[in-house]
């Protein structure tokens, strides 16, 4: 059996629509001040009351005792106007796109209303229109009758034509947050009487991906597999995730550089009958949110997490740096349109993440081991008088640095890092030697070594400036790893 709560839970006034609050805040501002327009253009995603609040400003302007901008629903003209097209029509124009019908409507207009003070013409997916029926509607709006408010509302703004809409006030609709969307299921649930546990409710709220009205649907289909009593294991069934889990997966198989795992992944999610586009989507958000926590934002309007799941979002974003973070948001946010056009999106979302292991320092991992064997430029040596004293003490500030960048769970650098075969401080300069070409790479980079910089700093405050030598394998260096491992037992593991 099918609730339809979406049909049920249609708002009848302004308190009743969930989140918009600006757009709820300027009607109701006009109803209250009677400063009306006579075209609005109500635009953005399905599912977030663009409909419902076109529906609620008609009566509301024609309402005789509204309260704060409210229709009332009881006054004769409330009760009339519930009747469909007496005063309020809504007419759907991907069924009457032609200019014949627009042509009709604009006849009609001129006709004063029956009931109330004003005709109000609700056109949903306006975009759907023709050309000629553009033009038609366009004279009209340039000189509706005083009775007549337009109501235009459209999924796809960028079919309009500009003429159209420099006619309208513009009110865009937004995608709810998360939590949003779980305070008003569970309010639904709650009146409904439906049992649930948190955990449920949260991933139906998610998988509505910021619609009111796919979140109901979804959690329609759910109340009724469970039997109005929700239990995890059967809503996961339903919805068909662990979505969370499989993208975590793809995620730390980057991390972690493991190809193999990488395809085994990528083929686990898809195996789970996700489109690859979405799959890319939800990668691309997960990661966003993974930064979000990792640079410190606690604002869950912002965060499209729930409270409960902050501490393992800070767990797995600890995981990574903010450089392979940023890397694989871009990456993904990047392909995301791409794998539209794609005739193997497969692939491409595939490729997309060998890339990432790629530039997230496998450079410092085996497979640049053959660089070695072939050296290239015969850089710097020493150029310096060692001091034995003062370069134990560059060795101990070194190892601290190493701990510090560990402890920042910035693991390729960290990686990198431990090939460091020799460090001086000449001046206020702090050079850094390595015979690992691929680990070179990675850590002369402006980023990582303003991040070292700032580190040695905390030890040895006269230093401004790091500079990172390679030096071939056969160059003559003193191996501070030795010295290090005395100072700092187990604590660093050199790559050997
Ligand atoms: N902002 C919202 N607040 C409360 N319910 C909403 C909201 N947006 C959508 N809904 C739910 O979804 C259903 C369809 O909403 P609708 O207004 O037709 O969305 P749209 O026109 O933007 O596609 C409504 O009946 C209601 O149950
Ligand atoms: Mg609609
Ligand atoms: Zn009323």
């Amino acid at each position: 059996m099918n609730l339809a709560l979406y049909r049920e839970f249609r708002p009848k006034n302004f308190d009743e629509v969930v989140g918009q609050d600006y757009i709820v805040k300027t009607l109701k501002n006009q109803i209250k001040t009677g400063r009306l327009t006579h075209a609005y253009l109500f635009c953005g995603p399905r599912g977030t009351g663009k409909t419902s609040t076109a529906k609620i400003f008609a009566k509301a302007v024609n309402c005789t005792h509204s309260t704060d901008g409210n229709p009332c629903g009881m006054c004769a003209e409330c009760v009339a106007l519930s009747e469909p097209n007496t005063d309020i029509f809504e007419i759907d124009a991907a069924s009457n796109n032609r200019v014949e019908e627009i042509r009709d409507l604009r006849e009609k207009v001129s006709y004063p209303p029956l009931i109330g003070k004003y005709k109000v013409y609700i056109i949903d997916e306006v975009h759907m229109l023709t050309d000629s029926a553009f033009n038609a509607l366009l004279k009209t709006l340039e000189e509706p009758p005083k009775h007549v408010i337009f109501i235009l509302a459209t999924t796809e703004i960028h079919k309009l034509p500009a003429t159209i809409l420099s006619r309208c006030m513009r009110f865009d609709f937004k995608l709810l947050p998360l939590n949003t969307l779980v305070e008003h299921l569970k309010n639904v649930f709650d009146k409904k009487g439906i049992t649930y546990d948190e955990k449920s409710l949260n991933l139906i709220a998610r998988a509505g991906e910021g619609s009111v009205r796919d979140m109901l649907s979804i959690a329609d289909s759910v109340a009724s597999y469970c039997d109005y009593k929700i239990d995890y294991t059967m809503t996961e069934n339903v919805i068909g995730l662990s979505n969370r889990d499989s993208i975590k997966d793809i995620l730390l198989s980057i991390l972690s550089k493991d190809i193999r795992r990488v395809f085994e992944s990528v083929k686990n999610a898809l195996g789970m009958g996700k489109n690859i586009q979405v799959l890319c989507k939800e990668m691309a958000d997960f990661i966003k949110n993974l930064i979000m926590v990792k640079a410190g934002v606690g604002d869950y309007s912002i965060l499209d997490i729930m409270p409960g799941e902050y501490a393992q979002y800070a767990e797995i974003s600890s995981n990574f740096n903010m450089e392979e973070l940023k890397n694989a948001f871009s990456k993904f946010a990047e392909i995301e349109l791409e794998l539209k056009y794609s005739i193997n999106p497969e692939n491409l979302f595939e490729s997309a993440c060998l890339q990432l292991i790629n530039m997230n320092g496998a450079s410092s991992g085996p497979a640049i081991k053959s660089v070695e064997t072939t050296p290239k430029v015969e850089t710097v040596v020493s150029k310096l008088p060692e001091k034995k004293e003062q370069s134990s003490e560059i060795d101990k500030i070194w190892g601290n640095v190493l701990l510090k960048v560990k402890e920042r769970n910035m693991f390729a650098l960290s990686n990198a890092l431990t090939t460091v075969n020799k460090v001086e401080k000449s001046g206020n300069t702090f050079f850094i030697h390595t015979n690992d070409l691929g680990s070179f790479e990675m850590i002369d980079n402006k980023e990582r070594i303003s991040v070292i910089l700032e580190m040695i700093k905390l030890f040895d405050d006269s230093i401004v400036e790091v500079k990172v030598e390679y030096d071939s394998k056969n160059a003559s260096t003193t191996d501070v790893k030795d010295s290090l491992k005395d100072i700092f037992k187990s604590k660093i593991k050199f790559k050997e």
